[in-house]
């Protein structure tokens, strides 16, 4: 047991227990099999949002899928985090997807659309600020704020999946015949589904292609 007495703390524990005696009667070696190694299809690149998780979104088992979160689900060029975890991913583990999942109702692109100061993160988010202004036309195009939202939430997923397919480790993968599609996708809060944004790159030199279609579906979304 836990030495702190904090009760919210102390449930963790009692869950990860429970939960391991469930997977130990359902399935029998799991662990003792997954310890051995991890080889995922997917790697999925979402938001930080605590009702966004990667693993029950897609009904995925721990080792299926691998994850990389951070506030807005965002993909900088310069960002060594996310770049890390990319290489990892396609070098080392060879997943054979990579999907950017935006979401519906994110506090991050609400923040930017609403000009509204966070803190620190104002800065992070500088980068879901460049997608905006990138977009200014159609989203000024739209009826009312609620559109606004969810089209940012979609053009942001297709832009991040934009860079990744932008980024010299896809570059390099695709170039040595590596298996691996971009997906751009967005996820809804409100009824659980996950909804593909029409961005499913396999070669390099589709990207550009790949793209126009996408942000062409998103403008006659209307
Ligand atoms: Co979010």
């Amino acid at each position: 047991m836990p030495s702190s007495q904090d009760p919210d703390y102390a449930l963790l524990f009692r869950n990860n227990q429970r939960w391991v005696d469930r997977t130990n009667s359902n399935k029998p070696g799991f662990f003792q099999s997954l310890a051995q190694q991890q080889a995922p299809k997917y790697f999925w690149v979402g938001c930080s949002d605590s009702r966004v998780p990667a693993n029950e979104v897609i009904d995925l088992a721990p080792g299926e899928v691998f994850v990389h979160r951070n506030v807005a689900n965002v993909v900088p060029h310069s960002d060594l985090n996310a770049l890390s975890t990319l290489q990892f991913a396609v070098d080392v583990l060879r997943v054979e997807h990579i999907l950017v999942v935006g979401h519906y109702g994110c506090g991050g692109i609400k923040a930017v659309l609403d000009n509204a100061r966070v803190g620190l993160a104002d800065n992070w988010l500088g980068h879901v600020g460049d997608v905006m202004e990138r977009h200014l036309t159609l989203l000024d195009s739209l009826p009312d704020a609620q559109t606004r939202h969810d089209r940012l939430c979609e053009l942001n997923a297709l832009e991040q999946a934009h860079n990744i397919c932008r980024s010299t480790v896809l570059q390099d993968a695709w170039a040595r015949n590596q298996r691996l599609t971009v997906h751009a996708c967005v996820y809804g809060l409100k009824d659980g589904l996950l909804h593909d944004l029409g961005f499913n790159v396999r070669e390099p030199h589709t990207v550009i292609a790949h793209y126009a279609h996408a942000l062409d579906g998103l403008r006659q979304a209307g």
